[in-house]
């Protein structure tokens, strides 16, 4: 129908970006060949990549020394020998003082405004009190990405027949929560009440800044002003600031409009955005937001940045403009050696982009005020990819290059609302998916997860498997210059260098194409990356999603890690199973590394509220498994991961 997949997970393979791909077949063998110099130059002293023959139980020349969990999928979660993981915080456990309890049986959109969304994904943990580095005590900030009705209503699917009264538990579940936690002994808590306890919905009052706030094309019927929008959809993952505060992505946000995509002055802006009027969810037979026919603009309100100041509850929302819009994944943010922020964010569509956004002024460390609007001026960019190992961040600024009122960029605010248009004309790079970005504070270096893209069939340097059907991990090496305390690092320069840290897959299988360190376990290996962390050892941390993938292949999703320097480099460690159905998202440490928290997206994903695959966590008949934040330690005490 529409040429959208039935399986929804399967949505962000079907590419909306027809510039296609330049065929550089030739490029990336000469990038290959190239990878062991870059490895032994740059990286000094990296263990290059070298293919895989078979795989190993032990862990060789890692710094992780945890005995992995196995590939093998369960009703429930397991994590490494010798470290507790517990259950937090769960969909519909009370967030607001005067939550009702939890009631599989009566879901209410009253209840669910004060109780824990749903689908968990992105977790940041801001310690309390503010500016510290405390560990024990601080405030979890959650994304709520998504609902499951097949999972929270008996006898019903995916579909538009849904009732307003579920819609509005729906709208209710989606957005972010802010909870307050504290470690007390072994366990962690969370904090009732708390000043700090906040739901953020498809509904919350949020503000529109920076350049294309108040522009035409964000004006509608209930707000002329083009600057105040309710709620954020699709919430994947984000990124905190230095100053304090949290970025949160709106993803998957074309799913939510139903009408006639094809009318209107906006009809090809949407087809580049994947708008083709069938929505996941009814919302559009209650709420005009949500009717392409009734509010043609309210899409391009959709699919921004959105940044949140946790430790102010009454503080109101703010999708930053600046940073463009598209499918964001997350937002990650650095520090460039001259002092201003970096936002790093991929755009998650079959051959869409990574983009770059530097602030115009530096963070103030002294004064967090002067922060508040940081984020509403600065340079936006688009990532290309060249195979001498090098790449180019192309500047979308109104009236450079293509970016002109003949292409169709009457202002800075068209190149922002078409941020995806405007990359395609300076020849960025297609990706494969580019999921969450990490950056390491140690090295500076840059990761970005593609998870897979099955509908690639010609490779280009920076992804060289057509198709690519298990994902791989880019390492982008901004400069680096000594610092007193710190390295410093050319976040906001033009060109860095890239390399290929892994290409996911059984390593058993030489038809994967799979790459890692030779010593990877047959647990170790890993298919779709998607979030990802470093910990306060430099190392990376890799959380999967293999959607439908995962029950048709057997292999759980969970939480990896390997070494990104030295000769553990690429040798992957499986942590952390989810249970099945479920993918794992959020991976947050305390800054001590003593904790990890996780949370379980969709558990039970693929079954339904009358027969889930997995009741986990609360294993009670007619409860429905629940997404959750996990918190992890190490029972003897010390750092994740040793
Ligand atoms: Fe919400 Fe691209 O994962
Ligand atoms: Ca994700
Ligand atoms: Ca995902």
């Amino acid at each position: 129908m529409n040429g959208i997949p039935d399986d929804p997970e399967l949505w962000d393979d079907v590419p909306s970006n027809p510039s296609g791909a330049p065929s550089f077949s030739e490029i990336a063998a000469l990038h290959i060949s190239r990878r062991a110099v870059l490895a032994g130059g740059i990286a000094g002293g990296l263990a290059a990549l070298a293919p895989i023959s078979g795989s190993r139980a032990a862990s060789g020349p890692s710094t992780l020394t945890f005995e992995e969990v196995t590939h093998t999928l369960g009703t429930t979660d397991a994590v490494a020998p010798g470290y507790d993981a517990r259950v937090l915080i769960r969909w519909g456990d009370a967030v607001a003082t005067d939550a009702p309890a939890f009631d599989a049986a009566s879901l209410t959109a009253d209840g669910q405004e004060k109780q824990f969304g749903y689908n968990n994904d992105f977790l940041a943990y801001l310690p309390l009190p503010p500016g510290t580095q405390g560990s024990t005590h601080g405030l979890l900030c959650v994304n709520h990405e998504y609902t499951n009705r097949e999972l929270m209503w008996p006898d019903t699917g995916r579909g538009d027949a849904l009732p307003e009264a579920q819609g509005r538990v729906e709208m209710a579940g989606h957005g972010h929560s802010i909870v307050e936690v504290r470690r007390e002994g072994e366990h962690w808590a969370v904090v009732r009440p708390s000043k700090y306890a906040r739901r953020i919905t498809a509904a919350t009052p949020m503000r529109l800044s920076g350049p294309a706030a108040g522009h035409t094309r964000l004006k509608t019927n209930a707000d002329p002003t083009g600057t105040r929008v309710l709620g954020t959809i699709n919430n994947c993952a984000g990124g905190m600031t230095p100053w304090g505060t949290v970025l949160i992505a709106e993803e998957n946000f074309n799913y939510y409009f139903a009408g006639n995509a094809e009318a209107g002055p906006e009809a090809a802006s949407r087809k580049r955005y994947g708008i083709k009027g069938r929505a996941w969810y009814a919302w559009h037979r209650f709420d005009d937001r949500f009717s392409l026919d009734r509010e043609p603009r309210e899409p391009n309100r959709f699919g921004w940045v959105v940044e949140i100041d946790p430790y102010d509850p009454n503080a109101t929302p703010v999708k930053r403009t600046a940073l463009g819009r598209f499918k964001h994944e997350g937002a990650a943010v650095a520090v460039s050696s001259d002092g201003r922020a970096v936002v790093y964010s991929g755009d998650d569509q079959a051959f869409d982009y990574v983009y770059r956004f530097v602030s115009a002024r530096k963070i103030d460390i002294v004064n967090r005020e002067n922060n508040r609007d940081l984020l509403d001026d600065g340079e936006l960019s688009v990532a290309r990819f060249d195979a001498d190992g090098t790449m180019a961040w192309l500047p979308l600024i109104h009236g450079q290059g293509p970016l002109t009122e003949e292409n169709g960029f009457a202002s800075q605010a068209d190149v922002l609302i078409d941020a995806r248009r405007a990359a395609d004309l300076l020849q960025a790079t297609p990706m494969d998916r580019p999921e969450q970005i990490a950056v390491s504070p140690r090295t500076g270096r840059v990761y970005i997860n593609l998870t897979n893209n099955s509908a690639r069939d010609e490779v280009n340097a920076a992804n060289p498997r057509a198709p690519n059907r298990y994902g791989h991990i880019v390492e982008l090496s901004p400069a680096v210059y000594p610092g007193r305390t710190n390295v410093r690092v050319g976040h906001h320069e033009p060109v860095f260098k890239w390399d290929i840290l892994l290409q996911a897959g059984d390593p058993a299988d030489p038809d994967t194409g799979a790459k890692y360190h030779p010593d990877v376990s047959a647990n170790g290996w890993l298919n779709a990356p998607d979030g990802c962390a470093i910990d306060p050892e430099g190392r990376l941390w890799i959380a999967t999603d293999q959607g439908s993938r995962q029950i048709k292949r057997g292999v759980p999703d969970g939480l990896y890690a390997c070494d990104v320097v030295g000769k553990g480099r690429a040798l992957t460690r499986f942590f952390y199973r989810t249970p099945i159905g479920g993918e794992l998202c959020g991976p947050a440490f305390t800054p001590d590394g003593q904790t990890v928290f996780v949370a379980i997206q969709h558990p039970g994903e693929r079954s339904d509220f009358n027969a889930p695959s997995t009741r986990w966590p609360d294993f009670q008949d007619g409860v429905p498994p629940r997404p959750s934040v996990v918190a992890i330690t190490r029972k003897a005490g010390g750092r994740i991961g040793q």
